[in-house]
């Protein structure tokens, strides 16, 4: 079995799928490990690292004679035609919206797996990339927006005077505003945080910040069984904008995290309501890759709209690439586990595991994926 790490070439995507520790493991089961070279330079592991435990530093034509490629972000269509038919490739695909993109993975006859679509199930937990990078991004989106703001976070009592303490307001409470939380609350801000679903309520007040919400019948029945929020009525949306218009006008920093599976992020801030907090504000917009939270938030970029500065930085995670790439790699490297027989020291995909069955998107030539059928392998 030959497993290949790729060097990432998408963007500016700093992370990398595989670290010393996952490499190991994977020799460990009967893997030849091929990590392309530089593919851990951003993430600070350099070429060394990976061949002091074994692996051999390669091309990427190496990719062409992988049973396995790990990768962070789905391939390009030029990293497709490098690898052979039947590989199992195994990344955060972007599934959503892109039935194209998968139905050339299902043409190139790979068996692909998308890590976001991991269940969150107690099974599946070390596998959970959208918990492990959520938790990065929410304290990042922190230290971003305090090295912006040009005022002091906690309150400072001074014989020269008193700084008061930030007024931070989260939005979305999932695993990347609970982190955004904490970390606010370290540096001492006075920290507030709204959610449509009701079992964010005693979370936020466990870590001692102030919820904010609606909480009607539709609030009591947001949670899908899966644990995600369902895109609200318009009805709601209104009531949540007048309230959380109100509640803005007094802040600091504002940091939104809100996502609705397979759907764009919601709207919630508004340049109005940009407009009417305090100069020297700061808004941060995690969901800006699925379209923002806030109104005229620009990807990669630290935008003044209305007088806030709002940064809308893709891929918060890959700031933190040497953490993120870590979690990241012990994520998928879990995740392959269960496809290894190591006695046999062969691949299995069994396609009953629930696993398998939630993440495979492409199999033998087909979209195999229920929810993502209508990207047959003719469309492309
Ligand atoms: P997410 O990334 O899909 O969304 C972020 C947050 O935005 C969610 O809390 C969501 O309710 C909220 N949101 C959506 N629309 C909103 C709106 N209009 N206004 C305000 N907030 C809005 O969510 P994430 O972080 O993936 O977490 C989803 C759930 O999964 C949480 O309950 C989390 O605790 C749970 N979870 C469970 C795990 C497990 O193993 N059982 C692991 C990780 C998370």
């Amino acid at each position: 079995m030959i497993a290949f790490v790729a060097r990432e070439v998408t963007g500016s995507e700093t992370r990398v799928s595989a670290s010393v520790e996952t490499i190991k493991k994977m020799i460990g089961w009967g893997f030849d490990v091929v990590v392309e070279k530089g593919a851990g330079a951003a993430a600070r592991i350099p070429d060394g690292q990976f061949a002091n435990v074994g692996a051999s530093i390669g091309s990427s034509d190496a990719a062409g004679l992988a049973d396995v490629i790990l990768k962070v972000r789905r391939p390009t269509d030029a990293e497709i035609a490098s690898y052979k038919s039947g590989a199992v490739v195994i990344a955060l695909m972007d599934p959503y919206g892109n039935d194209e993109a998968i139905a050339r993975l299902a043409k190139a006859g790979l068996s692909t797996f998308a890590m976001e679509l991991m269940p969150r199930i107690t099974r599946a937990q070390s596998m959970d990339v959208l918990s492990s990078q959520a938790n990065l991004a929410g304290y990042q989106a922190v230290i971003d927006a305090a090295a912006v703001y040009d005022r002091a976070m906690p309150m400072m009592m001074t014989a020269a005077g008193t700084v008061p303490a930030a007024k931070v307001f989260v939005m979305g409470a999932g695993v990347a505003g609970l982190q955004a939380i904490a970390t606010a609350r370290r540096l001492g801000a006075a920290v507030s945080a709204t959610d449509v679903r009701p079992a964010a309520k005693e979370q936020v007040a466990s870590l001692g910040a102030k919820f904010i919400a609606i909480e009607d019948d539709e609030f009591k029945a947001a949670e899908t069984a899966g644990g995600y929020a369902r895109e609200m009525s318009k009805d709601y949306q209104a009531k949540q904008t007048a309230l959380v218009a109100d509640h803005i006008a007094k802040q600091d920093i504002v940091i939104t995290t809100a996502l609705i599976p397979g759907r764009p992020a919601p709207r919630l801030v508004s340049r109005e309501m940009l407009r009417s907090m305090k100069p020297g504000a700061v808004a941060v917009d995690l969901a800006i890759e699925r379209g923002g939270n806030i109104e005229g938030g620009v990807a990669g970029e630290v935008a003044e709209i209305e007088g806030v500065k709002v940064i809308g930085f893709p891929n918060m995670a890959g700031r933190l690439a040497a953490s993120a790439s870590a979690l990241y790699a012990k994520n998928i490297v879990t995740f392959l586990e269960t496809m290894v027989n190591k006695e046999a020291r062969t691949l299995v995909i069994n396609p009953e595991d629930e696993l398998i069955k939630a993440t495979m998107l492409t199999h033998a030539g087909d979209v195999v994926h229920p929810g993502f059928c209508g990207a047959k392998k003719g469309d492309s």
